[in-house]
């Protein structure tokens, strides 16, 4: 029976090729768009399709599928072809499945109208340089459309024509890094069939539709939108019970995260990094089955939930405590829920962080002594929302200003209940009655509520209350005069006043073009982004001795270009490497820079590593050098102060770097980014301490047992801090064996302009006094909290060293240029002026005036020890750090199949599930 089955099948066969050699064989028309095809190849060869007028053979001609004479499928993906489609493209009617994805196509993409048969089309990863306006007419088949990563209609960029809307069949829709613009379609959500619509890394604004609510959708991914992005709430998204992949990430999103969430049970993968959200995490998402969830970068507020999902992270947010499970304080808990019911205005969420409201110095709060918040003044914020019962537990409260903003309902009754309170001035909202009975002692003031007063009334408006009522103006700038208790009307407590004055604005401006950067350097580690000009102004500069390596020890040469590295005892396994940071995934990455990118890994027994993967396209020989540099240099280099290299990796093209994990990034985020990015800033204490520490690691880089090093490249970015901040100098790859103390070594211009030493960036000299200067202007960043070099700030201030030496160290002017979040007190002006003179005297011009950093050591354990005693760090010369060999080797011999990673003691620490399958 089979048999003759098969017999019929060859009969058949040979009688269909019959035919077509009787016949007469391919359509002339299919004939001539695959000849014309084959023309417009610039590398035709690879097709190797014969001459001649016959694709459809016999011999059929390569990657090609016919029936009955018409062409029916062309695959030539992966085959490296260059050169441009032809016009005729839409002719080949019978055209079911193309694919051409994976090539060097470029110019027009011909238009795909009407080709009604097609189902399946790939055309990803070329150079097509536009999108006809009429591609998708008619492609009433359609199932697959695949289009990412062309350069469609560049420089405008194109938006989603309607026809789209009408191909009823389509159920995958991609087209991510497709020069996309406008919003995203409603048609996309009343498509039934859609099921994954890939739209990643397009120029996207507006909403997510609320036509969304509807879909079936199980795929949908909109990350990293750019120009401003996606934005608006995303409610819609409760709905769609299909999904199961959801990127959100690098956007501008907003709002809370939709309460019921939790009921999206398909939901494996959910990625919202990067946006704007606000609110406390839904119960229902941390008890959600996912694989992977991404939180960090938004404003999520509250305490961290204990998640379900197999990997969660959640850094830089606004919770209240840094683990899962722990609680917040009261008073938190009660200033979360007057947040709640003004809906979390951006402006609080961002600022309202930790756990304590008096130490953190929230915006508009104010406190006793004691810890407890006294003052909420919160005026002309334009807060939307109603007031918060929950107030009431926020017993110590004296006085709460909302004057001039959207608040409406009712005053809460509860608030009655504060003993304490002696000033409730909601001056200029939209309040209902009635009003509470609030006890004598309480002065109430609703001037300006019309449902209240009355349109424009302007008289004494609370009756029961003995307060008296306002002056009447209404507008929310004044208060009362009458009141006994009060001090001057306008004199608001200074926590809740903006710093002002021009450093100030230059601050915010520096924060605003911070948040401008790529999502990925929110979470910047190790930025070793040295400027490409810089480098390439390197080449031309000539000098008359090359650079060279030597091994500190054993005198090895590794010369440009060399790959012998004998470090035998800190190579590991690339292979390893890539499991604990769980193949490179992306919610791992803490950096990028020129070099490629840092991942965070987590060892089973916990401990985090951060690991430097070379992008394949970056090994030139000049990044290998750097590579070879810092193994070279951290494997002899072991001091608590410097960043430890625990390990690498070499395997075929991959370059691995393993380090330990600094948990608070670094100094450059504190001191410029800390607004954007929510951190809380640094106190004067600690950077001090930060500013010895990095003093003593580079004590002991330029002063080893048996040789010294320059670091060429020191700079606040390149300055780590651990949980505890304190500080370790980071990124080796531009170090350099110090000459002898008498001669200076010439070498190629490199570094980080802002940071360089005069005489360096004239000559290409170096000596130690080079890093000497650097770190002389990271002391004027500490103070000033301005960058080295900031192309936006005047003439007169663009370098911050330069500046710094024209006040010529003039006390007054001096403090008016302090970093103004240092609020600095006059018992703190004699250590500010000490280290004033340490960075004036590190960045004199002439190198020979400049210390040694030994000098800087003893002058700023001086200060540490009479300002802040007992913080004087502990040095313990005999310092080790982790063996991250034998680390490993736990790692292997533990199964690695399915099993959790709780990580108890760090900060940030979270509770990693790996699985090392795609398990689920
Ligand atoms: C494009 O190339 C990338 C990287 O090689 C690959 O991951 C992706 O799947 C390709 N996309 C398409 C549409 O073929
Ligand atoms: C892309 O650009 C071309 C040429 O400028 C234009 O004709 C075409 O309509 C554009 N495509 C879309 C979809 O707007
Ligand atoms: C459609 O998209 C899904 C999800 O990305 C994918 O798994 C599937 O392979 C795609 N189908 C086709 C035919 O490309
Ligand atoms: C979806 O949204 C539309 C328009 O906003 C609304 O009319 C419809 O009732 C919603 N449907 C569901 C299922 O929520
Ligand atoms: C209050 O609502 C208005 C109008 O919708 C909006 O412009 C404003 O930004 C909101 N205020 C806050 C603090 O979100
Ligand atoms: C405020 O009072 C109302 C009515 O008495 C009560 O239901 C609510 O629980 C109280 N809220 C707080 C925070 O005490
Ligand atoms: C306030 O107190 C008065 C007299 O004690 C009472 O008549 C009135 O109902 C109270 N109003 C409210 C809103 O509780």
């Amino acid at each position: 029976m089979q048999n003759m089955q098969k017999g019929f099948c060859i009969f058949t066969l040979v009688l269909v090729s019959f035919l077509n050699i009787v016949c007469g064989l391919t359509d002339p028309g299919d004939a001539k768009v695959l000849n014309d095809f084959r023309n417009g190849i610039e590398n035709p060869e690879v097709l190797k399709w014969p001459k001649g007028n016959d694709p459809c053979g016999p011999p059929q001609w390569q990657y090609v599928i016919c029936s009955k004479g018409k062409v029916t499928q062309i695959q030539t993906k992966n085959l490296g072809l260059k050169g441009t489609l032809p016009g005729n493209f839409n002719k080949l009617d019978k055209l079911e499945n193309v694919g051409l994805q994976n090539n060097f196509l470029h110019g027009t993409l011909p238009s795909f109208s009407g080709l009604s048969n097609l189902q399946f089309a790939y055309l990803g990863n070329n150079s097509f340089e536009t999108m006809p306006s009429d591609f998708f007419n008619g492609l009433s088949s359609v199932r697959v459309l695949s289009l990412d990563n062309n350069p469609f209609n560049k420089s405008s960029g194109w938006s989603l024509p309607s026809a789209v809307g009408e191909l009823s069949q389509l159920m995958n829709f991609s087209c991510s890094s497709c020069n996309i613009v406008g919003h995203i379609p409603d048609y996309f959500g009343e498509l039934k069939s859609l099921s994954t619509l890939k739209l990643g890394y397009n120029r996207l604004s507006g909403e997510i539709p609320s036509a969304f609510n509807n879909s079936m959708l199980q795929v949908l991914w909109l990350n990293n939108q750019d120009g401003g992005g996606l934005s608006g709430s995303i409610d819609v998204i409760g709905s769609m019970v299909g999904l199961t992949s959801l990127w959100l990430h690098g956007n501008q999103f907003s709002g809370p995260l939709p309460d019921n969430i939790g009921t999206l049970t398909s939901l494996n993968d959910l990625n919202l990094n990067g946006n704007k959200f606000v609110g406390t995490i839904p119960p229902g998402l941390a008890n959600m089955n996912l694989k992977m969830l991404n939180l960090n970068n938004n404003m999520f507020m509250g305490s961290i939930p204990y998640f379900k999902a197999a990997s969660a992270s959640f850094d830089y947010n606004s919770f209240c405590q840094p683990r899962p499970g722990d609680k917040c304080a009261p008073q938190v808990n009660a200033l979360l829920d007057f947040l709640h019911d003004i809906g979390y205005p951006p402006i609080l969420a961002s600022e309202w962080t930790g756990n304590d409201p008096c130490k953190g110095r929230w915006r508009g709060i104010s406190c006793s002594p004691d810890g407890k918040v006294t003052v909420i003044n919160l005026q002309k914020l334009n807060l939307n929302g109603t007031l918060s019962p929950s107030l009431v537990y926020l017993d110590s409260l004296l006085e709460v200003y909302l004057g001039g903003n959207n608040l409406h309902g009712k005053i809460p009754a509860n608030l009655s209940e504060l003993k304490n309170l002696k000033l409730l001035d909601l001056t200029g909202n939209s309040f209902e009655p009635p009003i509470p009975n609030f006890s004598s002692s309480t002065k109430l003031i609703v001037n300006g509520n019309s449902k209240i007063t009355g349109v424009g009334a302007s008289s004494d408006s609370n009756g029961s209350s003995g307060g008296g009522g306002g002056d009447g103006d209404g507008d929310g700038s004044s208060t009362s005069s009458s009141g006994s208790f009060l001090g001057s009307p306008r004199s608001y407590p200074e926590d809740a006043k903006n710093h002002s004055g021009s450093k100030a604005r230059l601050i915010l401006l520096l924060t605003g073009s911070a948040l401008a950067v790529v999502i990925g350097l929110f979470l910047v580690f190790l930025i070793v982004k040295r400027k490409k000009s810089n480098k390439k102004d390197a080449a031309d500069v000539k000098f008359s001795s090359r650079d060279v390596y030597t091994h500190p020890t054993s005198g090895n040469r590794l010369g440009e270009g060399s790959s012998s590295l004998d470090n035998g005892n800190l190579a590991c396994s690339a292979q390893v490497l890539r499991e604990v940071t769980n193949n490179f995934a992306e919610e791992n990455e803490l950096g990028r820079g020129g070099f490629g990118a840092v991942y965070k890994g987590e060892l089973v027994n916990g401990t985090q590593i951060a690991v430097k993967r070379m992008e394949a396209g970056v090994i030139s020989s000049k990044a290998l050098d750097e590579f070879e540099a810092e193994i070279t240099v951290l494997s002899e280099v072991r001091h608590r102060h410097l960043v430890s290299l625990l390990g690498f990796a070499v395997e075929g093209n991959e370059r691995l770097l393993v380090y330990e994990y600094m948990p608070e990034g670094a100094l450059s985020r504190y001191l410029f980014k800390w607004k954007s990015l929510h951190l809380e800033p640094l106190s004067w204490r600690k950077r001090l301490i930060i500013a010895l520490d990095v003093a003593r690691g580079m004590e002991y880089l330029h002063s080893m047992a048996h040789q010294s090093f320059i670091h060429r490249d020191l700079k606040s970015a390149n300055i780590l801090l651990s949980d505890d901040f304190r500080a370790k100098v980071a990124d080796f790859g531009l170090v350099k064996l110090a000459p002898d103390a008498e001669r200076s070594l010439c070498t190629r211009l490199a570094g980080t302009f802002g940071y360089l030493a005069p005489e360096y960036a004239a000559t290409g000299k170096i000596t130690t006094k080079v890093d000497v200067f650097s770190y002389g202007v990271v002391l004027i960043e500490l103070l000033t909290g301005l960058i080295a070099l900031d192309d936006q700030r005047s003439e007169e201030s663009r370098y911050l060293a330069e500046w710094f030496w024209k006040m010529k160290l003039d006390k007054q002017k001096l403090l008016a240029a302090l970093d103004p979040v240092l609020a600095v007190k006059e018992d703190s002006y004699d250590s500010i002026f000490t280290i004033a003179e340490l960075a004036a005297h590190c960045t004199t011009k002439d190198p020979n005036n400049r210390p040694e950093m030994g000098y800087a050591v003893n002058v700023l354990s001086l200060q540490v020890e009479k300002w802040y005693p007992g913080e004087e760090p502990v040095q313990d010369q005999s310092y080790k750090p982790p063996d991250l060999r034998d680390m490993l080797k736990l790692w292997q011999e533990t199964d690695t199949k399915n099993f959790s990673l709780i990580n108890e003691d760090s900060r940030g620490s979270i509770a990693t599930k790996f699985t090392s399958t795609d398990a689920r």
